[in-house]
């Protein structure tokens, strides 16, 4: 049974899940066995999952159980994703004013240098790992850009969030480990928070965070672990939606040329690729109480995976979900970034991030193909996070 395949984590499976996606959608609400959770498929009850976060707390959303509030752990580890309300808007409140349009325009020019520096880098070669040479390294570069940590820094930040990104999710990961990373960031983060503090004008999130810190009492242990967040949130999922979308541009190369002479399409492009091939599959909640979903009965205290990579193939949300239409009416209107009050903050970053980058690749390289069979490109052993472990492209210039 395809349901059956993908829970194992088969390669094939995590190459294409959607249909056994399909079946668990014909089926609604199921309990699966091997992923110890209810699966919610149908892009209807996700919606209803997410708006009703009283019944579905977030406090296990990667996957992970729930810290108990009064571990030494709980100081440390990520608090906006993992947190319930009210506790959870009061503190996306303090920060949300660093990730608006206007805010983040302004690092356009940044990014683009940083983007055309990696081109360079790989400039006349014919063969590369594009993870490895491009979707890997952007995203930190660009979040420590707009955080407005200094130039000396940046390698002991990449460091520390590499550490950091080896405990996410992983269970056997030790506890102390992250107090001992987070310990670390602390002392790195402190000079340049005071240096934030004592800034006239408010540009970079870290400006925002110590404005936080003068405004609203928000505690250092709060404002590193915001940091720390930022980088766990914004890294792999970056990296994979850059992946992805090289996938479907190598598999089709009239795409990536319709790109080249129409870039007007590219946003469409983007939201495509992010519906097709969401770089979050899916994430978790917990029940606090006795519910029902599509007609299903989950008991109080069950583990439930939202499954956005479901939701976003569902004919029920998009007419031809299975195609790339660069004409929709409405792209944006998909699941890639979640819904309700735990949306993704960071999506206006992710996408300005990855249209600058796609213009940058598609600006400078005339073809790009895939440089094994589509069946030798493996994926992520996850149902959270979707996105190619290495992608070798042929490229012409
Ligand atoms: C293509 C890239 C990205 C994707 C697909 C993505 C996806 C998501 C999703 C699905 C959620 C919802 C979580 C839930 O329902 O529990 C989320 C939350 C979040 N994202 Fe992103 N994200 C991306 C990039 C970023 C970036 C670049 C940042 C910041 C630098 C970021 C920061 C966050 C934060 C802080 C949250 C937690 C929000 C909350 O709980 O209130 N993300 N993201």
């Amino acid at each position: 049974m395809l349901i059956d395949a993908a829970a194992k984590l088969e390669p094939e499976a995590l190459r294409c899940p959607f249909p056994a996606y399909a079946e668990l959608r014909e089926r609604g609400v199921t309990f699966v066995e091997a992923a110890n959770a209810y699966l919610v498929t149908r892009a209807e009850d996700i919606d209803a999952v997410l708006r009703d976060h009283e019944t579905f707390s977030s406090r296990n959303a990667i996957g992970a159980p729930p810290i108990p509030p009064e571990s030494e752990l709980a100081k440390h580890v990520p608090f906006l994703l993992l947190s319930d309300e009210p506790a959870h808007s009061e503190r996306r409140k303090l920060v949300q004013r660093a990730f608006t349009p206007s805010r983040l325009a302004k690092f356009e020019p940044r990014i683009r240098e940083l983007c055309t520096r990696l081109v360079e880098g790989i400039r006349g070669r014919t063969e590369v790992d594009f993870m490895a040479e491009f979707a890997v390294p952007l995203p930190i570069a660009v979040i420590t850009t707009v955080l407005g940590v200094p130039d000396e820094e940046t390698a002991s930040f990449r460091r520390l969030s590499e550490e950091l990104a080896s405990t996410v999710g992983n269970h056997a990961a030790d506890p102390a480990d992250i107090v001992r990373i987070a310990k670390e960031f602390a002392a790195l983060l402190a000079p340049s928070l005071e240096a934030a503090a004592a800034a006239e004008e408010e540009d970079t999130i870290l400006h925002t965070i110590a404005a936080a810190e003068r405004t609203a009492g928000l505690p250092r242990h709060d404002s590193t672990r915001f940091v720390m967040e930022l980088l766990i949130a914004g890294n792999v999922t970056t990296t994979d939606h850059l992946g992805n979308s090289m996938v479907l541009l190598a598999g089709d190369p009239e795409l990536a040329d319709r790109l080249r002479t129409d870039p007007s399409r590219l946003s469409y492009f983007i939201e495509e690729s992010l519906r097709l091939e969401s770089p979050i599959q899916g994430l978790f909640r917990m029940t606090t109480r006795d519910a029902e979903v599509g007609g299903v009965a989950i008991p109080a205290g069950s583990r439930v995976q939202v499954m956005y990579g479901s939701g976003n193939r569902d004919a029920a949300l998009v007419e031809r979900p299975d195609e790339l239409d660069l004409a929709r009416r409405s792209p944006s209107a998909h699941l890639a970034f979640g819904k309700g009050v735990h949306s993704c903050l960071g999506n206006i970053l992710a996408r300005l991030e990855s249209r600058v980058a796609l213009e940058t690749l598609l600006g400078s390289i005339s073809r790009i193909e895939l440089a094994v069979g589509p069946d030798a490109v493996d994926y992520l052993p996850s149902f959270v996070n979707r996105g190619p472990q290495a992608l070798p492209l042929r490229l012409t210039w």
